[in-house]
């Protein structure tokens, strides 16, 4: 008997489990009420006394030796356990993340952005819905101005002084409004005209407008600004100013950027001329700056405005701006950047 004892010590010793069951099967084995430990204390009063203390030794070892194999293999596998139910399986291979990829719109308005902010330009933003005063008034253009024909525009039909901004200088009014010089902000934004839409324009579109206003500020500052902006957003220096009119800036200009001919793509791209128009500017008009209660007398500024959807239908080779409110991924999964 003492032998069969051994051996069964020996089998518990060598146990190992993958589950709690199969712990707990074991436990019933030997330590349950009708399991071999009770056995064997049962016959110990038949055990003849002189082998009494050797027969007690044994059943004790056994007895201490399933418990200790119990407790450890349940201490094991509870943590083991736990942690896989937190975590997983942690030596489980990875999942590759797809990352998505930015909107050509948001690549471009983050572009302009940087450049900017690195000559000390904010941003600043404001209402898509905005009033006559903020749109309109406030920047030169009086109720029946004639001027107010440049930009078509979404009136809300029961208030005609609610409407949907048509540029972001109404953001420039606001902060105007609400700065003191000087300022240096540019104002990035959706914009909304009534226009019909095709491969070429659509009736809401994205700028940004951009405006500096302190002491003595120059048309050569301006002039230094956009040269600086198109080297860094085109890698193109060669800039002209062609004389314009916005009723908020007097002189104004379309700026054009020499782009050059050297591929069919410049010849598409610049109709041939090897110039292309990017964007309006001009002098703060000083009645804009008094409307908005900045001193005309002491201060001067520049303001200017782009379009973003141009630009990036120009830089990626777009050829229809339906596509970059679509949302098709297709089209938008092309386009990965840093910005
Ligand atoms: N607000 C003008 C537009 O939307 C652009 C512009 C801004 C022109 C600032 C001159 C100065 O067309």
């Amino acid at each position: 008997m003492i032998d069969k004892i051994k051996a069964l010590i020996a089998e518990a010793e060598a146990f190992q489990a993958q589950s709690t069951a199969e712990v707990e099967a074991f436990r019933i084995k030997y330590l349950g009420k009708k399991g071999l430990l009770n056995d064997y204390f049962a016959e110990f009063k038949n055990v003849p006394n002189d082998q009494k203390k050797a027969f007690g030794q044994i059943i004790n070892k056994l007895k201490s030796t399933a418990e200790e194999k119990v407790n450890a293999l349940k201490e094991e596998l509870e943590t083991k356990e736990e942690t896989k139910g937190v975590y997983g399986d942690l030596s489980r291979p990875g999942e590759p993340i797809e990352i998505g990829a930015r909107h050509p719109i948001s690549i471009v308005k983050n572009q302009i952005i940087d450049i900017f902010s690195r000559i000390g330009f904010n941003v600043s933003e404001g209402p898509e819905i905005e009033d006559d005063w903020h749109n309109f008034t406030a920047l030169n253009l009086p109720e029946y101005h004639p001027a107010r024909d440049m930009q078509d525009t979404f009136f809300i039909q029961t208030n005609p002084d609610v409407l949907l901004r048509t540029h972001t200088s109404s953001v420039q009014v606001r902060y105007m409004e609400s700065h003191k010089p000087p300022i240096r902000t540019i104002s990035p934004g959706r914009v909304f005209r009534n226009e019909a839409i095709s491969a070429r324009s659509h009736c809401f579109f994205h700028q940004v407008e951009g405006l500096y206003i302190d002491k003595d500020v120059s048309f050569a500052d301006l002039k230094q600004t956009l040269q600086y902006f198109t080297t860094e957003m085109f890698g193109k220096s060669k800039i002209r100013l062609r004389p314009s009119y916005f009723p908020f800036t007097e002189p104004s200009a379309e700026v054009d950027v020499y782009w050059g001919l050297e591929t069919e793509t410049d010849y598409k791209m610049t109709k041939g001329t090897g110039w292309l128009e990017i964007m309006g500017c001009g002098m703060v008009d000083p009645n804009v700056l008094e409307n908005c209660g900045i001193d005309s007398k002491e201060y001067s500024g520049f303001a200017f405005g782009m379009g973003i959807d141009r630009i990036a239908l120009l830089l990626h080779q777009i050829s229809d701006i339906r596509l970059l409110s679509e949302n098709d991924v297709r089209f938008l999964e092309q386009f990965r950047s840093a910005l």
